[in-house]
């Protein structure tokens, strides 16, 4: 099996109007008349995820932003991986740190939310990463060795898992770690999905998050083990975007 392509991602977060459409059909064009040496995906709300779908943009891949653990029932409000995927997407983000921090998620919950997504035969794109606090007093990586140890399924493969390393303090401030940090943590991750998977592991896409843009993507983009990017504000407006998907042209 090769090793995926680089990815990518856009989260729109709560973020975005049926007018936000527009958007994607000029990243589309964007990316059909230029290229793109990395795949595309953009994860909306909710509510935009059928109208998204239904652009057909060939370039750009839609995904949401999280699911339920369980494939239908008595979850007023919930949606379903089985449900998600029926719209079209293939790839789905769970545990997030903004979910694990305003609806209480644990390693558990991730875990068994990236077991749904599996078991519907998408993507799970599994988040993990450090509070400031934790970096501060130097738990940075033993955070998020054990988010990943704790949140991936067992039977993780690069054709269902993907994951993305979000340090909490990068997400929206304008700050990021240093290239030798990313590093540091991304290696950490690798060495995490060798010791559980073997050479599957040494190819699970690794992604970095928190305050990518294109001024900062190639530098970030070319730090061994990473990946990919997930990208939040930066992902929002489509020349923003492509900024960042082209740091890609120089790095192949
Ligand atoms: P920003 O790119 O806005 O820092 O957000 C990162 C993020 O949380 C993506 O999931």
């Amino acid at each position: 099996m090769t090793a995926p392509k680089a990815l990518v991602a856009g989260n729109w977060k709560m973020n975005g109007l049926k007018s936000a459409a527009a958007e994607i059909t000029k990243l589309n064009d964007l990316i059909d008349d230029n290229g793109a040496m990395c795949d595309v995906l953009i994860c909306p709300s909710f509510t935009l995820i059928s109208t998204l779908c239904d652009l057909n943009a060939d370039h750009v891949a839609i995904g949401a932003q999280d699911c339920h653990a369980n494939a239908s029932g008595a979850h007023t409000g919930d949606i379903s991986a089985a449900m998600i995927k029926d719209l079209g997407c293939g790839h789905i983000i769970v545990g997030h740190s903004e979910r694990r921090a305003d609806h209480g998620e644990s390693n558990d919950t991730v875990k068994a939310k990236a077991i749904a997504v599996q078991k519907s035969g998408l993507m799970a794109i599994i988040c993990v990463g450090e509070t400031i606090e934790e970096r501060k007093a130097g738990e940075a990586l033993n955070v998020v060795t054990n988010q990943v140890r704790a949140s991936i399924p067992g039977d993780a493969v690069i054709e269902n898992t993907i994951i993305a390393y979000e340090p909490v303090w990068a997400i929206g401030s304008g700050l990021t770690p240093t290239a030798a940090d990313v590093e540091e943590v991304h290696k950490a991750v690798r060495d995490v999905l060798i010791e559980r998977f073997g050479v599957g592991g040494s190819q699970i896409n690794i992604l970095y998050g928190g305050s990518v843009k294109a001024s900062n993507a190639h530098e970030l983009m070319s730090v061994p083990n990473v990946n990919g990017a997930l990208v939040g504000g930066a992902s929002l407006k489509a020349d923003d975007f492509y900024g960042i998907i082209s740091a890609y042209d120089q790095i192949g």
